[in-house]
């Protein structure tokens, strides 16, 4: 379990993550640079952004700020970018990925996902990642929001196992079978909108936590998906909500707390189903 925003956890290639890191989605790229160095600046160590988000640009602007202003070096950070799913195509996954690394203006990224399953058209995707990861420029590769049966596919003809599927999940989606599956096959999951994008931060039992801990709700959610081993992007581009969001290594839920959390779940989500998403 990590205790500190610089803490690691070991992935089954033998690389390290942030156990918590910086969600970039659905900011403007001119806007990104900013978000992205105050958020170094808090102390996040992984920052996670997409092909898709198009704002790569302003996210390695605001990494390169962000190592100079911090005196760090590259290695202290965790970059993670994703392939959008009209770019599946073995060639159009290796430019893709050349593309990203240009635009952030990095030598290579530690972790690159097929950002959606589709309609099982991955295992290209999935071949050149595995090029790409021979050759250096991705320390380690992983998959997004697929289920189950799109890992057991994969594992058909992979020769490198993902080291995460990064997926939905918050106190509504608690993801109990994947959970068990990927704890069998050495893969981690990393949890995207764990804040379920605002949507339950009103839920009386959440809340009810957070008064007795004299935390916000926000911080609870977090604090459960740290004691659950769950890794986790959350992204504010407010520096309190920032640094609120980081606070959160200070507390310990109790198994009965933990229990009443995992009691919300509703197999609720925000976004899309990963076998309806029409693509
Ligand atoms: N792989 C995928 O398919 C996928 C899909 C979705 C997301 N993701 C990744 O996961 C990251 C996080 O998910 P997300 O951005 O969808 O949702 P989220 O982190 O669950 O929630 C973000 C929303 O909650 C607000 N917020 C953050 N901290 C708060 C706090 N302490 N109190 C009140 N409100 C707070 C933010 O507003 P402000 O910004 O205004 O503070 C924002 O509106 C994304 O940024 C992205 O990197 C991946």
């Amino acid at each position: 379990m990590i205790n500190s925003l610089n803490d690691r956890i070991e992935l089954n290639n033998g690389t390290a993550i942030p156990g918590l890191g910086l969600g970039v989605f659905q900011i403007p790229d001119e806007e990104t640079a900013d978000v992205v160095a105050k958020g170094i600046k808090q102390g996040y160590r992984l920052i996670d952004t997409a092909q898709v988000y198009d704002n790569e640009k302003g996210t390695g602007e605001g990494i390169r700020r962000g190592l100079t202003e911090n005196n760090l070096q590259r290695e202290d950070l965790f970059i993670t970018s994703k392939i959008w799913n009209d770019h599946l195509t073995y060639d159009e996954t290796i430019s893709s990925a050349n593309d990203s690394l240009q635009k952030l203006g990095l030598d290579y990224l530690d972790l690159y996902l097929i950002h959606w399953p589709g309609d099982n058209s991955y295992k290209d995707s999935y071949l050149a990642l595995e090029q790409l990861y021979k050759e250096g420029k991705i320390k380690a590769i992983g998959v997004s929001n697929f289920q189950i049966h799109h890992l057991e596919e994969l594992a058909k003809f992979a020769t490198v196992t993902p080291v995460l599927d990064q997926v939905e999940s918050h106190p509504k989606l608690i993801q109990t079978e994947l959970r068990d599956y990927v704890a069998k096959h050495d893969i981690k999951i990393q949890a995207w909108s764990p804040l379920m994008q605002g949507k339950i931060l009103k839920n009386a039992t959440l809340q009810n936590i957070a008064e007795e801990r004299g935390k916000s709700v926000a911080q609870v959610i977090l604090r459960w998906d740290i004691q659950r081993n769950v890794l986790l992007v959350v992204k504010s581009v407010h520096t309190e909500r920032m640094q609120s969001n980081a606070d959160v290594f200070d507390f310990k839920l109790d198994q009965a707390e933990m229990d009443q959390i995992n009691a919300i779940n509703e197999n609720l989500r925000v976004g899309p189903n990963p076998d309806e998403f029409d693509f």
